[in-house]
């Protein structure tokens, strides 16, 4: 994810205790095809993770909140995810149905959900969402090196 050229190192964070990492949180560039041909910059967040032993503890909550501030700062208008539509409400995100946007394909589900950075910042207009190609899964590469990751588990 690093090597694209959509990756933002400047919202690219861990969470540490005691010098161990226990949380990271990674952004991307994406953008939406507006209906009259037209695209709008914004920001897609994910990987977000918080290892098991942390869980329940807000880590996941902080790393999210500081990600959002300096993405802020940084005069990103508006982050679209796909994520758990019970945990990110809390953070402000809605169903990215209500500004009009949908994916690719037209679909539209409670996982897809976006916040403002700056209000009004989606406007009326509606559109697409792309996400970059960053998020595309091989699922082969994928289950690969899952096994390489389940083995230095144990
Ligand atoms: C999602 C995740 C980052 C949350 O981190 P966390 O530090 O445990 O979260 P917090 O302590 O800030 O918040 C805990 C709340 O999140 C909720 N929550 C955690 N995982 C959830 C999930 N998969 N679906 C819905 N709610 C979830 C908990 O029920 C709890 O709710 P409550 O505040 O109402 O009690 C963490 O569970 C994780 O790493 N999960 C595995 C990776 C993942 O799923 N990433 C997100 C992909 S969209």
């Amino acid at each position: 994810m690093r090597d694209s050229a959509a990756f933002v190192p400047e919202l690219d964070f861990v969470g540490e205790v005691d010098g161990e990492i226990i949380a990271n949180i990674m952004c991307a560039k994406s953008k939406i095809a507006r209906p009259d041909g037209d695209k709008l910059a914004i920001l897609t967040f994910g990987p977000v993770s918080v290892k098991p032993e942390w869980h329940g503890r807000r880590f996941g909550a902080e790393i999210i909140r500081h990600s959002l501030d300096c993405a802020r700062d940084l005069d990103y208008g508006a982050v679209i995810i796909v994520g758990h539509p019970q945990y990110y409400p809390r953070f402000g995100f809605k169903p990215a149905n209500g500004y009009g946007l949908t994916m690719p394909d037209g679909g539209t589900f409670a996982a897809f959900m976006a916040l403002e950075l700056k209000r009004g910042y989606l406007g009326a207009a509606g559109g697409k969402w792309h996400a970059d190609k960053v998020f595309e899964i091989n699922i082969t590469a994928f289950s690969e090196w899952n096994k390489v990751f389940q083995a230095r588990r144990k």
